[in-house]
């Protein structure tokens, strides 16, 4: 690794060093929010278009660093395009989310393709890894991700987005080897995903586990620690010293110790827990990222002032990446998002 690489800020929280300014960038940074988002997605035509359009998905991705100078980038695409790679269909209903074809028995598990099948479909983001490689500036991280294996298969299974993750739960249930097949297949086309995401030159990489709140007692280890331990152990002796950010949102209790049992150089804490929680009890483990609630971007304010130096002040005695808990949301005020930032680096 040269000097430059390492001396960037996310790098160097992520390998444990406390930093008198927090490293700062925000889930979902190029989105909806943002006019110039608007129109290159209009110019793409849809949303998928985007994901796998090489030229607009770098220029989106670098919308919000050339707008605020976020201390990484993080590649655009969706943690559903897997899916499609492995043979699902998939298709986004303006105004409602994603959906796909169903995934509910051993035979439909059978007709998907094997992990390592998926490249073909994915070049298109490889490329967009290697086009901002070469694009963002040089104090600028560039983070790959994936969804992980729960969240996605909880989207396999039923569909589209669910409130319960009822479907998963229910095929967990009622049909444990095709439900275990799913995940294990998931698992292993994700490091290969992610592997390949590495040498197009991704510097970090993210796990997103958006809906590991529903997994409880056994069923947390089995389907949240479990697959990202295999996926950061797996990944890391591919790459050795490869920071991996794991995001077991609205995991609660889970979250300590998560990243002894899995291996993660930083766990991103979502905003149902407080700060000072966080703090005491899983940066005492390393590195965490977050947790401003993503509500003070649309409200702005002296809440919005208040809020940010208190998430600051909570982690500032330990390794911290200072996100929001959740992604951006598209009501969100462009300008709220610049009062955050110069209220992180006190300007
Ligand atoms: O964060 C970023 O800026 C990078 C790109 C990114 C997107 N999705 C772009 C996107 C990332 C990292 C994701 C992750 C993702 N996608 C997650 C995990 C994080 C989370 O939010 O919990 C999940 C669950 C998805 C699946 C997904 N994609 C849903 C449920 C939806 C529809 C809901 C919504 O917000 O519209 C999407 C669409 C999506 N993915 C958009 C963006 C910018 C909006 C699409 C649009 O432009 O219309």
């Amino acid at each position: 690794m040269t000097e430059a690489k390492t001396d960037k800020l996310i790098l160097r929280a992520l390998r444990g060093e406390v930093l008198p300014v927090p490293p700062v960038w925000m889930m979902r940074q190029a989105g909806r929010y943002l006019p110039e988002y608007r129109a290159t997605r209009a110019e793409a035509g849809d949303f998928l278009s985007l994901c796998y359009n090489p030229e607009l998905a770098t220029e989106v991705t670098l919308q919000p660093i050339r707008r605020y100078g976020f201390d990484a980038a993080i590649l655009f695409a969706d943690i559903l395009l897997i899916c499609q790679a492995l043979g699902a269909d998939l298709w986004f209903e303006t105004g409602e989310g994603p959906r796909l074809s169903t995934v509910t028995t051993g035979a439909e598990l059978a007709a998907l393709k094997p992990a390592s099948a998926i490249h073909d479909r994915l070049a298109p983001v490889y490329e967009t890894v290697r086009r901002l490689s070469r694009d963002l500036p040089r104090e600028t991280t560039l983070i790959g991700f994936a969804g992980a294996p729960w969240t996605v298969a909880t989207y396999m299974i039923a569909g589209r987005g669910t409130k319960d993750q009822g479907p998963a739960h229910a095929l967990k249930a009622a049909d444990r080897a095709t439900f275990q097949g799913l995940i294990d297949l998931i698992t292993e086309a994700t490091i290969d995903y992610l592997s390949e995401q590495v040498k197009a030159g991704a510097e970090v990489v993210k796990l997103f586990d958006s809906w590991a709140g529903s997994l409880k007692g056994d069923d947390f280890t089995d389907f949240a620690v479990k697959p990202a331990a295999r996926i950061i152990t797996e990944l890391k002796s591919r790459h050795p010293g490869l920071p991996i950010i794991a995001f077991p949102r609205e995991a609660g209790e889970g979250y300590i110790g998560f990243a002894r049992a899995t291996g993660a150089d930083c766990v991103a804490l979502d905003n149902s827990v407080t700060p000072e929680w966080g703090a005491a009890h899983v940066q005492v483990d390393g590195c965490v990222q977050g947790n401003l609630a993503p509500g003070h971007m649309v409200t702005g304010g002296e809440a919005l002032v208040r809020e940010t130096r208190h998430v600051v002040e909570a982690f500032r005695n330990g390794p911290h990446i200072f996100n929001l808990g959740h992604g951006i949301t598209p009501d969100a005020d462009p300008e709220n998002v610049r009062l955050m930032i110069d209220t992180i680096r006190g300007a």
